[in-house]
């Protein structure tokens, strides 16, 4: 899919406020610092459409972004930041869950986890949050610029063991940079097919 057009459109912390169109949409969560505003830049080939820090805690707000006039992108907060979390365990910012709670023109989330740690339990939760909640979800393991080749493909290899513990398969994933755009085209091509999809319907 050919990124024509990117805008941002609008800022909350009140889910009932966001937009009110049908158009499609796709969230970017995880934990702050993951890369989340990151990897919407490098989708969309914008240098600083969502605004990115190297200190966590830089999105505080629900964001969308309309995509070629169809769909959105939605850049979130992050799960876990001390600061804004104090139980990393178990609370998430109220407004996030409410986002996924209520948002019926979410297709998929994208769950964002760093490639190079161990599953973490609050990724994990939070994964099963989604689960119960019936809300479609694929991994993003990110930063792979980080790690060499056989170290991705190890790491992977332990993640899906620990999944395997909660989940009957691995969910959906990809493995992406956005420092050298690995996973651009695995990740465009994905949410191309589920529009796609959805028209037919
Ligand atoms: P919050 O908004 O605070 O929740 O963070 P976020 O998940 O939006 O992360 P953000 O995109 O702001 O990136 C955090 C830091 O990680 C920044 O310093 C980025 O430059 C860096 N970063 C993000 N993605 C990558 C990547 O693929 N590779 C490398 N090497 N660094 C990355
Ligand atoms: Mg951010």
């Amino acid at each position: 899919m050919k990124i024509k057009s990117a805008e941002f459109i609008v800022s909350n912390s009140d889910v009932a406020k966001c937009p009110k169109s049908r158009l499609p949409e796709y969230a970017f969560i995880g934990r702050s610092n993951v890369g989340k505003s990151s990897l919407i830049n490098m989708l969309t080939s914008r240098k600083s459409l969502a605004k990115t820090s190297g200190r966590p805690g830089k999105t505080q707000l629900i964001n969308h972004f309309l995509i070629n006039k169809n769909w959105h992108l939605v850049d979130l907060p992050g799960y876990g930041y001390a600061r804004v979390s104090k139980s990393a365990k178990k609370v998430f910012q109220k407004f996030i869950t409410q986002y996924f709670a209520l948002r019926e023109q979410l297709v998929t989330a994208f769950v964002l986890v760093d490639i190079r740690h161990n599953a973490q339990p609050i990724d994990l939760e939070f994964m099963q949050w989604l689960g119960e909640h019936g809300i479609p979800f694929s991994i993003i393991f990110t930063k792979a610029d980080k790690l060499k080749p056989k170290a991705i493909e190890n790491h992977i290899a332990d993640y899906k063991t620990t999944l395997l513990e909660t989940w009957e398969e691995m969910p959906n994933y990809f493995i992406t940079s956005s420092s050298n755009g690995i996973g651009k085209d695995d990740v465009l091509q994905y949410i191309d097919g589920l529009n796609g999809n959805m028209e037919l319907e």
